[in-house]
């Protein structure tokens, strides 16, 4: 229960699936998410007036955006998008769900260009996840293309010759008859937390997320 002399805290969501998780993850621990979880509402900013908690949706990639500025204290987002924006925040928690796998796929055949260290083409979403594998723990030197969706088309029209993308259940990839050739980190929801909340709202915030963990992972 939040006191008058408290400022709000403002937790920034990535739009989409993970948003709508992470409104019932909060309403299992008795926090409301101000009406976030209404259906059709194009509203951005919803607040819980009880406990002084914002919660506004952004576009995924943003959030550690708001999230390193202080804009939000806190942010629930994929751990793929972290990694990419590399942005300067405290990642404090894995909530478990949205759980899928950041991979190099592409034609059963092209395992043979990732094993001869030759300068391949790779097209993804992640250009930054991409260069970073191949450069720095492959030391592979490759042409990164960034797409912006449908990234298994690349290597079936000629774009390039593997992707660096998501993969949950693997049906588009057997879909359209690729492949998972390497596995790059799995991947899931985590929680941030801007670096000086962490030292001004310590209490609140480790509370908060005291709260999320052990309805997670129960009280271990
Ligand atoms: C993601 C990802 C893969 C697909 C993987 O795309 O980029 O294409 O989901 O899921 P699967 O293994 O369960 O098939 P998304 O649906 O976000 O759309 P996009 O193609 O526009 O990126």
């Amino acid at each position: 229960m939040g006191s008058v002399e408290d400022r709000y805290l403002t937790i920034a969501l990535g739009k989409g699936r993970l948003a709508e998780k992470t409104a019932e993850l909060f309403s299992k621990v008795g926090v409301d998410t101000g009406g976030m979880s209404e259906k059709g509402t194009r509203k951005l900013i919803f607040t819980n007036e009880e406990d002084r908690i914002r919660f506004f949706l952004a576009k995924p990639s943003d959030v550690p955006t708001f999230v390193e500025y202080g804009s939000a204290d806190i942010g629930i987002v994929g751990k793929d998008t972290i990694l990419e924006e590399n942005r300067s925040v405290y990642e404090v928690l894995d909530l478990g769900f949205g759980a899928c796998r950041m991979c190099v796929c592409g034609f059963p055949e092209s395992a043979e260009l990732l094993k001869h260290h030759e300068q391949i083409r790779v097209a993804s979403k992640y250009p930054g996840i991409a260069r970073d594998y191949f450069h720095n723990r492959k030391d592979q030197t490759v042409d990164i293309i960034k797409l912006s969706g449908s990234v298994e088309l690349a290597p079936i029209v000629g774009l390039a010759d593997v992707i660096v993308d998501i993969v949950e259940t693997g049906s588009t990839l057997r879909e359209n008859g690729l492949t998972v050739l390497e596995e790059i980190c799995p991947l899931s929801a985590r929680v941030i937390v801007n670096r000086v909340s962490m030292q001004m709202e310590g209490q609140r915030i480790r509370g908060l997320i005291g709260k999320m963990r052990r309805e997670i992972y129960g009280d271990d």
